[in-house]
């Protein structure tokens, strides 16, 4: 489905398993790791990071995203989302659609579970969050 070059996703979907370690998630137990891949062909992680104040918890694609826009990459082709939920890789929350849908509605989407390692659903962004907001 996906025109990016198929080491990168390889690259973003062991990143993205790796960095999901470092998840901050004391209060729900549950790890998220995240990684962008632009355009360049650069990859960039991120974890969720959860806050005693529920509210200011947020998620690993997010994360991911802004570390890309901070280092000047606003063109993105893929979020790729490690983890594992009864037994089934995760779809991205509503929010970080929104977030993500800003910068490139007909991303890729790469679900990823982290036990079994594998690629289990992939969709473009505009399948999954139809009619977006956009300011
Ligand atoms: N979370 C993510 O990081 N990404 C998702 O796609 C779903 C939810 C995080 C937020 C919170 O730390 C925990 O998972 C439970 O909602």
């Amino acid at each position: 489905m996906s025109k990016i070059d198929k080491n990168i996703i390889e690259k973003a979907v062991k990143q993205a398993l790796d960095v999901r370690e470092n998840a901050y998630a004391p209060y729900s137990k549950f790890k998220v790791g995240a990684t962008i891949i632009t355009k360049k062909g650069n990859i960039y992680k991120g974890v969720n990071v959860e806050n005693s104040s529920f509210g200011a918890t947020v998620c690993a694609e997010r994360i991911a995203l802004f570390t890309a826009v901070s280092n000047g990459e606003k063109e993105i082709e893929a979020v790729v989302i490690a983890s594992n939920l009864n037994g089934e890789a995760v779809y991205p929350c509503g929010i970080c659609r929104q977030v993500l849908s800003d910068f490139n509605p007909e991303m890729n989407v790469i679900m990823v579970n982290s036990d079994s390692k594998k690629i289990e659903k992939e969709i473009k962004l505009n399948k999954i969050f139809e009619s977006a907001f956009k300011f």
